[in-house]
């Protein structure tokens, strides 16, 4: 039987009947049609599946959407702003840190969450920090200078 929940995505507020058995990631996708989210092993590895709950990276394939009622979901397609691509996409983008994209979202959305408690992180912290989050592409480095130079490019605006 499916049960009511209420939670807000992306700052905006959904109440919906989802079945029990339903992960947070399968409703992100296949209901709300946010497909930014990405879905890889399934079982808590690899990190593609990352969403901000209530401010902290989570793994959604390990959520369930029932376990959202009543939290704040921030999913990749929450980041850009009317001014533009937040300051991680584009240092992401402009240090070549994207190859086949697929653990950019979470990659992403693990920075942000890693820069707001720690603005001026050191290289080795950054290491630490996405080591939840697998690339089979880039080899890190672009991907640690990405999120170095947005640590950089953040302070400077505060
Ligand atoms: S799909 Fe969720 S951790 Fe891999
Ligand atoms: S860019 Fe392909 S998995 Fe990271």
């Amino acid at each position: 039987m499916k049960k009511l929940i209420s939670l807000t995505v992306n700052g905006k507020v959904y109440e919906v009947a989802v079945s029990p058995n339903q992960t947070l990631v399968d409703f992100l996708r296949n209901e709300l049609d946010l497909i930014g989210t990405k879905k890889g092993c399934e079982v808590g590895d690899c990190g593609s599946c990352t969403v901000l709950m209530d401010g902290r990276p989570v793994n959604s394939c390990l959520v369930l959407a029932v376990q959202a009622n009543g939290r704040e979901i921030q999913t990749i397609e929450g980041l850009e702003n009317p001014e533009g691509l937040h300051p991680i996409q584009k240092a992401f983008v402009e240090k070549g840190a994207i190859q086949c994209g697929f653990c950019t979202p979470g990659m992403i959305l693990t920075a942000k969450s890693f820069l707001e408690k720690n603005p001026a992180p050191d290289r080795e912290e950054i290491r630490k920090a996405i080591s939840g989050n697998l690339c089979r592409c880039t080899g890190y480095q672009k991907i640690v200078d990405a999120i170095e130079a947005a640590s950089v490019e953040m302070s400077r605006k505060e």
